[in-house]
C-alpha cells in the first residue's frame, strides 16, 4: 500500500474518532447549517407569483399563466451568462442560434431513437453527429475495419466518459481476461473518470501532474501493472484548460498495448480551429498513433443545446464493447447503444442542425474571437502583480495568487459581489474563466480585468473580512478530513432538492 492510502485511511480513521466528541459535532454542525442556508438563499428561483407545486394541481394550469412565469424566470436568469459574466457553462448563446434550434426541437420532441424503425432521420443524424466529430478529429479515412473511428452519440461528457470506461473494462475482461481492471488518470481529469471506477469495479489510480499542469510521464509508467486497461489524457483539461502530454502518453499506452483515452470533452470542437489559426496546440486526436478512444461534448464548444456529447473508438470491434443486448425477455429482443433505453431524439436533431448551420467557417470565426478575448485576459492578469497564471493557458485561463497574503476565494467573492461568476479550484487555490462567444462581446475582457483588478485591491484593504464562499473553499482545500468536506457536497445535493 502507497504511503498516500496510508495516510489518507489513518485521517479516516482520526475523522471518525473526532467526530464523535461532543464539541466537535457542534462546531460542524453549524458549518454544515451554513452551507445548506446558502444553498437556500441563493439557488431558489426569487418569484414570488410562482406558486410552490408539492403534488398534482386538481386542475390543470393554464398554459398561458405557464408561459409567463416561464419567461419571467428567463429575464431575471439569463443577464449573468447572456452578458459573458459566467466561466464556460453557456458557450454560443445568440438569440438568432438559440430560436433557431428551438423551432428545430419543436419539430422532433416526440422524437425516440430507440425505435430506429419509426425514427429513421433521428438515427440518421446521430450517425452524422459521429461522422463528422470523428473527421474534425482526424479520424483516418481507410477501408480497414479497425483503422476506422466510429462511436456513439451520448448524453453529455460524463455519459461518454462511463462508457468509454465500461468499454475498456470489458474488452480488457474479454480479451485480457483482466478481472480487477485498473485506469491510470492524473490528478486534474474530470471527476466522471472516479465516477466510472465506482459505478463499473475498476480501480482509478491518479497520478501527478508537474508544476506546468501537465501529466508526468514518470509516475504513469510507474503505475502499469498487469491489471492496467487504460490511460486518461485531458485536451484540455478542466481545472487548467492545459493539454496533457498526449503523444508520450499513447506511446506509452501503445507499448503496453492497453487503452489511451483522451478526455476532449472541453477542447474537441475547438482545438482544431484553434490550431488552424495557428496557436500552438499540442497533438492530441486521432492523428496521434496510440490514441484509442475520445470524449467530446457538442455541447459546449460545438454550441448545440446541452444534452449532446459523442464517444469515438479507433476499430470497430472497440465499440462493440460498449453495447448492451438482451436476447430472452418477455418484452422482446433489446438492443441499446449507451447507457439510457428512450433518448431524446429532439436533442440530437438540434444539435445536428446547430453543427450543419454554423459549419467550419463560423467555428473559426468564434475560436479567433474566444482566442483574441482569451490573450488579452491573459495579457491583463500577466500585468497584476498580486496574481499569477497556472500554466499555460489556450481558452481557459486558471490562475491564483502570487503570494500567500492573498485569499484568492476572497478575490472569487469580490468578483461575485461584482457580477461574475468563476469557478474555484482546489489543491493548489485558484480560479478559472473559461472564455466563451459570451465574454466575445464587446467590452467584457476589459470590464473583467477592471473588476478583478479592484477585486484584488478590496481583498489586500480588507484580508480579514470572511466572505460568502471563500470560508467553504478555504476548509475544503485545507481540510485532510475529505469527510467532512464529503458530507458538505451531500448536505448540498439535499439542500438543492427540499
Ligand atoms: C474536461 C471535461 N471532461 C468531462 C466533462 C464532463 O462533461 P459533462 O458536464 O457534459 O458531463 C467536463 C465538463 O466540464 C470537462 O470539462
Amino acid at each position: 500500500m502507497g504511503l498516500k492510502r496510508v495516510w489518507q485511511q489513518a485521517a479516516r480513521g482520526v475523522e471518525k474518532v473526532a467526530q464523535r466528541i461532543p464539541a466537535v459535532q457542534k462546531r460542524l454542525e453549524a458549518e454544515y447549517a451554513q452551507v445548506e442556508q446558502m444553498v437556500r438563499e441563493q439557488m431558489r428561483p426569487k418569484l414570488d407569483a410562482l406558486p410552490d407545486f408539492n403534488e398534482l394541481p386538481d386542475a390543470g394550469v393554464p398554459r398561458e399563466q405557464i408561459l409567463d412565469w416561464l419567461q419571467q424566470l428567463r429575464t431575471q436568469e439569463s443577464p449573468p451568462w447572456m452578458q459573458g459574466r459566467v466561466s464556460g457553462t453557456v458557450y454560443h448563446g445568440e438569440p438568432d442560434l438559440s430560436e433557431f434550434l428551438s423551432r428545430v426541437y419543436a419539430l422532433h420532441a416526440q422524437s425516440n431513437p430507440l425505435h430506429a424503425d419509426l425514427f429513421p432521420s433521428t438515427v440518421r443524424f446521430e450517425a452524422e453527429i459521429v461522422r463528422m466529430t470523428a473527421r474534425l478529429l482526424h479520424a483516418p479515412d481507410t477501408d480497414d475495419p479497425e483503422g476506422q473511428v466510429v462511436g456513439t452519440t451520448t448524453s453529455g461528457g460524463t455519459e461518454s466518459i462511463l462508457l468509454a470506461m465500461k468499454t475498456y473494462r470489458d474488452w480488457a475482461r474479454a480479451e485480457k481476461r483482466i478481472t480487477e481492471p485498473e485506469v491510470i488518470a492524473p490528478e486534474t481529469a474530470h471527476p466522471a473518470f472516479d465516477k466510472a471506477a465506482h459505478l463499473f469495479g475498476i480501480r482509478l489510480i491518479r497520478t501527478p501532474v508537474g508544476d506546468d499542469f501537465k501529466a508526468k510521464l514518470e509516475p504513469i509508467q510507474d503505475a502499469l501493472t498487469r491489471n492496467t486497461i487504460a490511460i486518461v489524457g485531458s485536451a484540455p483539461s478542466y481545472p487548467h484548460g492545459i493539454i496533457d502530454p498526449i503523444p508520450q502518453m499513447a506511446a506509452i499506452a501503445q507499448q503496453y498495448g492497453v487503452g489511451m483515452h483522451v478526455d476532449a470533452c472541453l477542447g474537441g470542437f475547438i482545438l482544431p480551429f484553434i490550431e488552424q489559426l495557428g496557436y500552438p496546440v499540442t497533438p492530441f486526436d486521432f492523428r496521434v498513433a496510440g490514441v484509442t478512444s475520445m470524449s467530446v461534448d457538442p455541447h459546449k464548444y460545438g454550441y448545440t443545446p446541452k444534452g449532446l456529447s459523442v464517444v469515438l473508438y479507433r476499430g470497430r470491434s472497440l465499440r462493440r464493447y460498449q453495447y448492451f443486448t438482451y436476447t430472452d425477455w418477455q418484452g422482446g429482443l433489446y438492443a441499446s447503444p449507451t447507457l439510457p433505453g428512450s433518448r431524446p431524439g429532439a436533442l440530437s436533431v438540434a444539435g445536428w442542425a446547430a453543427m450543419v448551420a454554423i459549419g467550419k467557417q463560423s467555428y473559426l470565426d468564434a475560436a479567433r474571437r474566444i482566442m483574441e478575448t482569451a490573450v488579452a485576459i491573459r495579457k491583463g492578469i500577466e500585468q497584476m502583480p498580486d496574481l499569477r497564471l497556472m500554466g499555460e493557458p489556450l481558452f481557459l485561463i486558471a490562475f491564483t495568487s502570487a503570494h500567500e497574503r492573498l485569499n484568492i476565494y476572497q478575490v472569487l467573492d469580490q468578483m461575485r459581489q461584482r457580477g461574475w461568476r468563476l469557478n474555484a479550484l482546489q489543491r493548489p487555490p485558484g480560479l478559472h474563466l473559461a472564455v466563451t462567444v459570451r465574454h466575445t462581446q464587446s467590452g467584457v475582457a476589459e470590464a473583467f480585468l477592471s473588476d478583478l483588478r479592484e477585486s484584488v485591491a478590496y481583498v489586500k484593504a480588507h484580508p480579514d473580512e470572511k466572505g460568502e464562499m471563500a470560508p467553504i473553499y478555504g476548509m475544503a482545500n485545507s481540510l485532510p478530513f475529505r469527510g467532512v468536506v464529503d458530507e458538505v457536497l451531500k448536505r448540498y445535493l439535499d439542500a438543492l432538492y427540499d
